[in-house]
Order: C-alpha cells, then structure tokens, then sequence
C-alpha cells in the first residue's frame, strides 16, 4: 500500500473541528456530534495502521475549551472515558502505543487514572504512537516547559534542551497538519511543533472524516515539495 505513495507523512496532527456544526445541521445535540466524531478517531487509526502512519495526533480537547457548557465538557469526558475502556484491548492487540500531550491535571480522577493506565500498558509498543492533545495549548505547553527550564536552575539552553522539556517529548514534528470543516487557524495547536509543517483544510466536518478522505489527505501531502528554507 505505501509504495502506492511518492511520499507519506511520518506524523499526522489533526485538529478535529466541526462536530457542533455537524450536529446542529441534522437538529442533533451538539454532544452527538461528538460521539459521531469518536467514530472517525477509529476510522483514522485504523486507516493509519493499513497506511503504515507511524504518528497520528487528535486535537481532543484545547486550553480554550473550558469556555464550553458543563453538559458539552461532561460530554465528550464521558466519551473519552467509554472510547478507552471500549479500545483498552484493541490498542494492545495492534500493538498500538497511546499517549497525551497537554495537562490532565484539572479532569475528572477516574478519567485521568484510566488514561495513565492505558498509557502504562501500551507504553512498548512502537507500531503506531496516538496521541490525544487534552487540555492542551501550544502557548500553555511553552510557558510550562520555559517554567520547568527555570526551576532546574537553567541560564541558557538550546533547542534540543527545549525540545526536551515539551509534552511531544519524543514525537518527531508533526509533518502534515489536517484541520477538518473548513476553518483554516490553528487554534494554538502545537505551536512550536508546527515550523514546518504542510496543512490541508477539508471542508468535510470531523464527524464525516472516512478513509476516502484520509487518503485524499496523504494524496494532497503527496503533491507537497517541502524545501526548509532551501532551493
Ligand atoms: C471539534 O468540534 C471538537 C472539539 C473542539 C472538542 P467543535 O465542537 O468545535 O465543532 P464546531 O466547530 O462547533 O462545529
Ligand atoms: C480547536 O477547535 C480545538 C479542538 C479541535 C479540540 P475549536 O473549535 O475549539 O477552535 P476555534 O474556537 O474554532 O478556534
Ligand atoms: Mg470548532
């Protein structure tokens, strides 16, 4: 299947965006929106695993989105907390490593300790590394690490030293950004991570997001000529 591509992203970074829209069209709730949206995440890793992605990134839950209604928040914890008792076993199956970037600090004890558990059990596995952005900001992930830096007493220091000290720790950059239902901003995702990075703004809402568009994705990355500064 990868042959089938000149080249392919080592690591996708998706800001899911459109459920709420998604949702209100069809006189939903929101919250269905975001439960419909889980079944794209599925969809997306299974589609990364038939690809050979190695890295795929989902902007779940941002700094920001603390401004949203208690029903909304509850909502998708509670989607997060079912997606990962509901997947526990798959991801081991398929070798599948699950991480997070962002601080899970202020969410529900429960839902931090499920994750820290699925973290823990799929910590070995190097087939496919997800990564779920909760509670997270590139300018929060910036000021943290600038924060720790200082705290060991830190003077001056490069950039593998900063590199260091992110949530990505170990992550390659994201090379291939994809932001679905038409919005195009970055909406303080991955701030620094994202020097480089080639983007692509379907218009399709998250909730709709297929292995079609998937492969319409790494077809448009494939068209990308990526030049760093150089000729
Ligand atoms: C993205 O969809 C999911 C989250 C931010 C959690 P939205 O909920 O932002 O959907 P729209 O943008 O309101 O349609
Ligand atoms: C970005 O979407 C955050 C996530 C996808 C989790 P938002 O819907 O929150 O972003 P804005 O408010 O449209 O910029
Ligand atoms: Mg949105």
């Amino acid at each position: 299947m990868t042959k089938l591509f000149k080249q392919l992203p080592t690591h996708i970074a998706i800001i899911m965006d459109g459920n709420g829209r998604w949702a209100t069209k069809r006189g939903m709730p929101r919250n269905y929106g975001h439960r419909e949206g889980v079944k794209a995440i599925e969809r997306t890793i299974e589609a990364c695993l038939k690809y050979n992605i190695k890295y795929c990134t989902f902007f779940a839950f941002s700094t920001e989105n603390w401004k949203r209604s208690k029903e909304e928040i509850d909502g998708i914890f509670e989607l997060l907390r079912e997606y990962i008792s509901k997947n526990d076993n798959i991801f081991i199956e398929k070798q599948v490593k699950l991480r997070h970037i962002g601080e899970i600090e202020p969410f529900p004890d429960d839902l931090k300790a499920c994750l820290v558990d699925i973290e823990k059990k799929t910590e070995d596995f190097d087939k496919l590394t997800i990564t779920f952005a909760l509670n997270y900001g590139g300018r929060n992930e910036i000021v943290r690490a600038i924060n720790k830096l200082l705290q060991n007493g830190n003077k001056s220091i490069d950039e593998q030293v900063f590199l260091s000290q992110l949530d990505t720790k170990g992550l390659p950059e994201p090379d291939f950004v994809i932001r679905t239902s038409g919005e195009q901003r970055v909406s303080n995702f991955m701030l620094y991570q994202m020097a480089y990075s080639e983007f692509y703004f379907p218009k399709i809402c998250w909730p709709s997001f297929n292995e079609k568009h998937f492969v319409k994705s790494l077809r448009e990355f494939e068209k990308r000529k990526r030049r760093y500064g150089g000729v």
